[in-house]
């Protein structure tokens, strides 16, 4: 992570409880976790802001997966705080998603939260591939992703997937888990502002950046401190399939 990332989770860290996370985790999968066949429940870039904090007290088998260990420390502390206990099992693994197998076992429910778009749709399918092995019928997985609605996508731009790889429209995601293999539960094209926590978050973003990397010019300082204040309408699609 680079030292921009790295501020940003120290300042989210600082101000967002597990409360706030819990109030905010729009995640429509829970609706649905009353048809969960046996199997794992795995987070796939999982960070600290993972839908495993609703079931660590479930005694699920539970998986969350991300390239960051700062971020797997912290979410194991927040899942300690729900719980009101920590578990050995839950398996909180330092993996690349791109380069590293996925643990063994079926896997009941997947969640791929705010991952996607950092892959292009060609590395998606590969990585669809590498999921199948782990579902059978019954399997749950969730999706969010940035919808080509999404403020920064602009296809006119050469730079427009150098941060975010790809922006889906529906009929990508509908490729990635086709009809013939997967129900699709539930859809949602959604375009909202972000919550006024996550708004103080990026203005102390902004203030901690101009102190860390000593930003003295007085015009770089009013552009970061209004990009934090802009709160572009953010567009994703979120989607919940079902293994046929
Ligand atoms: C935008 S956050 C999403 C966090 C959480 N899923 C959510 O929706 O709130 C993306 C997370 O994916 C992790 N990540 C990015 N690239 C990854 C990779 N190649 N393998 C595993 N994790 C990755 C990041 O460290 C970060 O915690």
């Amino acid at each position: 992570m680079d030292r921009q990332m790295q501020v940003f989770e120290e300042v989210f860290e600082s101000l967002v409880s597990t409360q706030e996370i819990l109030k905010e985790d729009h995640n429509p999968v829970y609706r649905f976790d009353d048809q969960l066949i046996d199997g794992a429940i795995i987070d796939i870039g999982c960070g600290q802001t993972s839908s495993l904090l609703k079931y660590a007290a479930s005694g699920r088998r539970l998986i969350g997966i991300d390239n960051e260990q700062s971020q797997l420390n912290k979410l194991r502390s927040r899942m300690t705080e729900v719980a009101g206990f920590t578990s050995r099992e839950w398996e909180l693994l330092k993996q690349n998603l791109q380069h590293d197998p996925l643990p063994k076992g079926i896997y009941a429910m997947v969640v791929l939260f705010n991952i996607l778009h950092f892959f292009s749709l060609k590395y998606c399918e590969r990585f669809v591939e590498k999921l199948e092995p782990h579902l059978k019928t019954g399997s749950i997985l969730s999706i969010c992703v940035h919808s080509v609605k999404y403020f920064a996508n602009d296809p006119t731009n050469p730079q427009n997937n150098e941060y975010f790889k790809h922006y889906f429209s529906q009929d990508d995601l509908d490729k990635l888990f086709p009809s013939i293999k997967y129900d699709r539960l539930y859809r949602a094209d959604i375009e909202t502002q972000q919550c006024k926590k996550y708004q103080e978050v990026a203005a102390l973003w902004a203030e901690k950046l101009i102190e860390y990397f000593k930003i003295a010019d007085p015009l770089i300082k009013a552009d970061l401190r209004q990009n934090s204040k802009d709160n572009n309408i953010q567009a994703d699609l979120i989607c919940v399939y079902k293994r046929r």
